[in-house]
């Protein structure tokens, strides 16, 4: 299959979405200190906005004629992501741990988009594209918050 890299870097991003949904929730419920109703709001809107962007990858995956990961044991196999323990930390912190996992999400994004452009799929890339600007914003923001 011509698409196969693809399909199968598809699924680790898939994963990691779903990893990133998991610990957003982490955040909005662990954060303690000066900051906690705006970023506990925050990390509500990031976390809705990432289950809406891992249903639109695997439903893409299945327009592609393939199957998504649709598995907690399959997404723990697959991510390149780290869990987060179920402990307190403090807002500032939080923001600098998810900047982290942001930058790792915005290099894949891009690679994807590679991926996609090199499959012959600009439908896939143009999704990739929507992606990747979204995270690069966000990166902005937290970089603002944390300067
Ligand atoms: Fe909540």
């Amino acid at each position: 299959m011509k698409n196969e890299n693809l399909i199968k870097e598809m699924n680790v991003y898939l994963a990691n979405l779903n990893l990133l949904y998991v610990k957003l929730h982490n955040y909005h419920w662990n954060i303690e200190g000066r900051g906690f109703f705006q970023l506990h709001a925050t990390y509500e809107e990031l976390y809705n906005h990432v289950t809406e962007t891992l249903d639109e990858v695997a439903e893409r995956i299945l327009i592609m004629g393939e199957r998504p990961a649709a598995s907690m044991k399959e997404y723990l196999a697959l991510t390149t992501l780290k869990e987060r323990e179920s402990s307190p930390i403090a807002v500032e912190a939080s923001v600098r741990e998810v900047k982290e996992d942001f930058e790792v999400m915005y290099q894949d994004t891009l690679k994807l988009i590679t991926l996609s452009e090199e499959a012959g799929d600009p439908i896939t890339a143009d999704m990739f594209t929507g992606y990747a600007s979204e995270f690069h914003k966000k990166l902005w923001m937290m970089r603002a918050y944390l300067a």
